[in-house]
């Protein structure tokens, strides 16, 4: 069944082949959770998207309008994951963008995804993916639509595998193929510093700027080795639809998942109440 969509504010599901986001991925999207019909860390998605049109040169979409449809989405969704895309809009002549930018909005809602209850309950398998990520810091952070090396990675993955762990050019761990990955070692929970990929995830943020629900503080590690994280005490990934999955074991590694910190995440940290 297709998504419902809406283009530029208006119910259609028809995207003209000159998109550019289409065309050569020009553009953004963030993804976010809807519960009780409000959207989850949506300041934080809306700081990452108008960040990376500052970024790429892209009109900044009025914020008050992309609250609006924000709220709209969700009250209509209920439950459930809403996307928003923004494109560089269509035309000009080959890469070169036009001299006017009309930015195309595409919002599409979709049904919670159903994931094993094994993989919150008790823990995922993270898989070490083949392909690499490769180091651009003028995009690093952005949620930007070029995707290739996710899509790649993902490929090589099994259909049950949760997660796929990436790294670097440089062997550095950089994040899963759709989430951010934490590792507590001596004590301390640390996240890759993505200077030079990677996307900034709004739950990543969120547990950066105010620690982990049970106090312990977290900070940007920057240049997180595979053997440091075989020799973590923990480890989890986020993204703002799962909210929190806690790592059983790594590339046929067994560790200890924190499966409270995880609740927690998801019950405190990825709610609509929570203050982002
Ligand atoms: C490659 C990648 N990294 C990280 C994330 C986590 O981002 P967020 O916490 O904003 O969902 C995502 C989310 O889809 C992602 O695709």
């Amino acid at each position: 069944m297709s998504p419902q969509a809406w283009i530029d504010g208006q119910p259609d599901d028809c995207l003209p082949v000159d998109d550019r986001g289409l065309a050569y991925g020009d553009g953004l999207f963030e993804t976010l959770r809807v519960r009780e019909g409000r959207p989850c860390l949506w300041a934080r998605h809306r700081a990452r998207l108008l960040h990376g049109c500052r970024v790429l040169g892209l009109p900044v979409p009025a914020a008050e309008r992309l609250d609006a449809e924000a709220q709209e989405h969700a009250a209509r969704l209920g439950e459930g994951v809403l996307r928003l895309t923004l494109t560089r809009g269509s035309g000009g002549r080959g890469y070169r963008p036009p001299q006017a930018v009309h930015p195309r909005r595409i919002w599409t809602a979709h049904p919670l995804p159903e994931w094993p209850s094994a993989w919150q309950e008790a823990g995922i398998e993270l898989s070490l993916c083949r392909t690499r990520l490769s180091e651009q810091p003028l995009l690093a952070g952005l949620k930007h639509l070029c995707r290739l090396e996710q899509v790649m990675a993902r490929g090589e993955l099994p259909e049950d595998c949760a997660e796929g762990l990436m790294l670097d050019r440089s062997g550095r761990v950089v994040e899963g193929t759709m989430s951010n990955l934490f590792v507590r070692l001596d004590g301390r929970w640390w996240t890759p510093a993505l200077d030079r990929c990677g996307v900034a995830g709004t739950v990543r943020g969120l547990l950066l700027d105010r620690g982990m629900p049970d106090g312990s503080p977290v900070a940007e590690h920057p240049a997180l080795t595979l053997d440091a994280l075989f020799s973590a005490e923990a480890l989890l990934v986020t993204n703002s639809v799962i909210g929190a999955w806690p790592v059983r074991r790594l590339a046929g590694v067994e560790f200890e998942p924190p499966l409270r910190l995880c609740r927690m995440i998801r019950q405190e940290v990825c709610h609509p109440c929570a203050q982002d």
